[in-house]
């Protein structure tokens, strides 16, 4: 059952960069893309579409989306929480879009505003002007292991607004652990919950790294069949309305994974290495992915 080719989805520019607290230049975020596609990468969560108050490091994704060289094969994809942020998509040509929701309520209105309901309801005409647009639509659910603010959360939650976002017309719905707390066994239960309902195939997921869970889970996830995994390189990331939540899995990390398992997935791990490498230099941080750091200390 486990998938012998993998899709990953890199957010690295995306939800990598969103909650650094400098000032990233447009020309590092343009190189990052570029190095990102060099490794082998086809799809890139570029920008967001955001309001730029609310998210400062995403208010450049206009003129990111402008400036950057798009390569053949490579999906530039962007997060569009209304018909604001679709215009701005359509606008700069973003190859395919994704809305956010949460299972929390008081993660969506800490993060998008609203209520789940009202959420669902700003969601339809942007899902309908993409689609006839030609442009597929990614639906991510946040919190679904766990919120910041209300503690648990339940699989039915989830199940319930996974169904709603496929009918509504997405056309996957990543499941997030926003704030990485999820273990194997919370996984386990969830996508226990939801795979009787959801095929495999509509589904992603999406771990931050908080608790060192991430890879387990990812492990869970694969051995269900899921078969497209969200990741950031260097393990950058962080959502600025999810107080204490660490970077997403690093994608180098869930690359020597997939290598161990023999699961084809068409990234050059020595070039994902450099360009995590790069990034982080920028930022000046330290290179979050432990695989990263053990090949460069080899
Ligand atoms: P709102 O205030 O409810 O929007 O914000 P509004 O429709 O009431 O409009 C208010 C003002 O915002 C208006 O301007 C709009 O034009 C403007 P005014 O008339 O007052 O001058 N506005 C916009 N400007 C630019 N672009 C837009 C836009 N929309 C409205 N798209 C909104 C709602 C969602 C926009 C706001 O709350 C927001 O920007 N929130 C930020 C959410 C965010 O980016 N969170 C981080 C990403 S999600 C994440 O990281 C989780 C994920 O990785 C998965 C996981 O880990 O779980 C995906
Ligand atoms: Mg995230």
């Amino acid at each position: 059952q486990r998938p012998t080719r993998v899709r990953l989805i890199e957010v690295g520019p995306r939800d990598g960069l969103q909650n650094e607290p400098h000032p990233v230049p447009l020309s590092a975020k343009h190189q990052l893309l570029e190095d990102l596609a060099d490794a082998g990468l086809d799809y890139l969560e570029a920008g967001s579409f955001v309001h730029p108050q609310r998210v400062p490091q995403m208010a450049d994704s206009d003129a990111l989306f402008q400036a950057m060289n798009r390569r053949c094969g490579v999906t530039y994809a962007a997060l569009t929480p209304n018909m604001k942020g679709l215009e701005r998509a359509l606008a700069v040509g973003a190859d395919e879009v994704a809305l956010f929701a949460a299972s929390s309520e008081t993660f969506s209105q800490k993060n998008i505003n609203c209520s789940i309901a009202e959420s669902l309801e700003r969601f339809a005409p942007v899902i309908a002007a993409a689609t006839n647009a030609g442009l597929p639509v990614r639906g991510y659910i946040s919190c679904v292991l766990g919120c910041p603010y209300e503690g648990a959360v339940t699989p039915g939650a989830v199940l319930t607004l996974t169904r709603e976002l496929l009918a509504m017309g997405c056309r996957e719905v990543s499941l997030g652990d926003t704030i990485g707390v999820g273990t194997a066994g919370d996984t386990e239960r969830l996508l226990a919950h939801l795979l009787p309902e959801v095929g495999p195939e509509r589904l992603a997921v999406h771990f931050h790294d908080t608790y060192g869970q991430a890879l387990a889970n990812i492990l869970v996830a694969l051995n269900a069949g899921i078969a497209t995994i969200d990741s950031a390189v260097a393990g950058l990331g962080g959502c600025p309305f999810a107080p204490g939540a660490a970077g997403n899995v690093a994608t180098e990390d869930v690359v020597y994974l997939l290598n161990g398992l023999g699961i084809e997935h068409g990234v050059d791990l020595d070039k994902l290495i450099l360009a995590g490498e790069r990034i982080c230099s920028v930022l000046e941080r330290d290179n979050a992915s432990r695989a990263a750091r053990a090949y460069l200390n080899r």
